[in-house]
């Protein structure tokens, strides 16, 4: 009995997430720029847990530095973006520029941390720009 009712309550339990409908849109793009692209994305999840490892450790500066030349503005040319945001749509593109931007923010912060101290802002100005991972990812796929 108690296994039934267990049953019921898991079948009336909403479908995760892998079930749902995935409402990505599919963004086409020539195979190499993919394979550069996510080449690139890769990158990014390296510089985000380098960077909250130099946090953990109160490296502000060494934080601050790998955020603005793997993810902020100063990357753009490296991560070819110019060539990059054509094959997007606009508003993909926007996103990409807006976290190039909060990357860059973050530098800044994190320096001011490390002469004020305080990681709260520093966490904050990082939540900013992995917001924008978020929003592009929940948004597009190139597969
Ligand atoms: C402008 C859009 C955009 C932004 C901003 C963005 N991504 Fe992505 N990312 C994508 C897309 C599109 C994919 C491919 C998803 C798919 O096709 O399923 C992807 C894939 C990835 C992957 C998988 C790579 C692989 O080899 O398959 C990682 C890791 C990743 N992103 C990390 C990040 C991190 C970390 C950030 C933020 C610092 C970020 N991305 C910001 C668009 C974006």
């Amino acid at each position: 009995m108690r296994g039934k009712i267990l049953l019921l309550i898991v079948m009336l339990l909403p479908l995760p997430q892998v079930f749902a409908e995935d409402r990505r849109v599919r963004v086409e793009m020539p195979p190499m720029m993919r394979e550069h692209m996510l080449a690139n994305m890769r990158d990014h999840l390296l510089a985000l847990e380098q960077i909250t490892r130099h946090l953990a450790n109160r490296e502000y500066d060494s934080a601050a530095e790998i955020a603005e030349t793997r993810l902020g503005m100063s990357s753009l040319e490296g991560h070819g973006a110019a060539h990059m945001a054509k094959v997007m749509p606009r508003e993909m593109a926007a996103i990409g520029t807006a976290m190039h931007r909060a990357a860059s923010r973050f530098a800044i912060t994190a320096r001011d941390a490390e002469i004020e101290g305080g990681l709260n802002a520093a966490f904050s100005a990082l939540s900013d720009v992995m917001q924008q991972c978020v929003a592009c990812h929940s948004g597009y796929r190139v597969h």
